[in-house]
């Protein structure tokens, strides 16, 4: 038996629910990998999902391992696998995240992008596809139309306005003051203070509003909005009365990682058109501190676990 440091979570609760426990090393089933994880992203749901907010319709086996996003080298293949061989890099979606070695299925992971470390490439499966499947699958996103991304700092958002750059729409963000300059980098060519100015004053009739925030940003994307125009959103439903009296679509959805999709990322990311960002990297010991960080709801790019070099 190897015994391998993994963070466990063993009832609904606050971040000290997140143990740092020693576990027998899992084994690839048919159709997995073994991956030896180096580095796992730390997104919103985890923490939700810790802390019981979705128990109603996700409810969690425990003792679980909390996190998706992993970046790190194949240790071993299942039976009937092919399409992978161990030693390879590779980034995708983990069964539990936030430890050394994780099980994966090969439909849900691809080869690293060359250029990125492993913490680098943790921080895109969840971001670059709910971003992806939002604009395109859900939006249907065309050249030349006008898009609120809000949130446009934030692990979604950011790759939220790089494809719609991609894409060839012109993209307006919303961040804080401190974040400005940084999603004006990713190439929105107008960039909303939020915390300054009411984003309903100031953008008016565009096609799209893709909102990775929620709450009291809901009711200002749908006033963005022209009529007949598409809410997407990630965080929460905007207020029914005004979605009915300015007669705008809401599209809802639970992104889906794919290795096709994050073969498409990979492609954008080693050909330089699209790039990624390390918000704060914490050692596995310290996801407690990660998780607090990201409940603030704010900051530049994605949280990260640094697990191995
Ligand atoms: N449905 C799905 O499949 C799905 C998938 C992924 C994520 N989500 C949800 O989507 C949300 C965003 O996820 P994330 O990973 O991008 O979170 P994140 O990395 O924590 O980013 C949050 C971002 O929101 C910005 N922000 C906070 N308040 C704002 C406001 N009023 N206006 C504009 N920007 C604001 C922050 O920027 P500042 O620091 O500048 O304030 C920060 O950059 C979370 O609620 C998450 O659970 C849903």
């Amino acid at each position: 038996m190897v015994s391998i440091q993994t963070i466990r979570v063993h009832n609904y609760g606050g971040p000290e629910q997140l143990t740092l426990e020693q576990i027998e090393r899992p084994v690839a089933r048919e159709g997995e990998v073994l991956v030896r994880v180096h580095a796992a992203g730390v997104n919103p749901v985890d923490w939700k999902i810790r802390q019981g907010f979705l128990k109603d319709f996700r409810p969690m086996q425990f003792p679980y391992i909390p996190g998706v996003d992993i970046a790190g080298v194949i240790e071993e293949v299942g039976q009937g696998v092919t399409a992978f061989q161990k030693g390879q890099a590779v980034y995708g979606q983990g069964m539990g995240a936030y430890t050394e070695y994780a099980v994966a299925s090969v439909s849900t992971i691809a080869l690293k992008p060359q250029k990125l470390s492993f913490d680098e490439a943790a921080t895109i499966p969840v971001g670059a596809t709910t971003a992806w499947q939002g604009l395109f699958d859900y939006g249907k996103l065309e050249a030349g139309q006008r898009v609120l991304i809000q949130g446009a700092a934030g692990g979604v958002g950011l790759f939220a306005v790089q494809f719609a750059r991609w894409k060839g729409a012109h993209v307006i963000g919303t961040a804080s003051r401190a974040n400005v300059d940084f999603v004006r980098s990713l190439g929105a060519e107008t960039v909303v203070d939020y915390t300054t100015t009411a984003v309903e004053q100031v953008v008016h009739d565009v096609d799209l509003v893709f909102d990775g925030v929620g709450g009291n940003a809901l009711p200002s994307s749908v006033q963005a909005l022209k009529r007949g125009g598409t809410l997407v959103t990630i965080a929460g439903q905007p207020p029914a009365e005004l979605v009915k009296e300015r007669d705008v679509h809401v599209e809802s959805f639970s992104a889906r990682v794919s290795s096709e999709l994050l073969q498409t990322f990979a492609q954008l990311i080693d050909s330089g058109e699209v790039k990624v960002a390390v918000a704060t990297t914490f050692p596995l010991s310290e996801a407690r501190q990660a998780h607090q960080l990201s409940q603030s709801g704010h900051g530049q790019g994605r949280i990260v676990l640094h697990i191995a070099d």
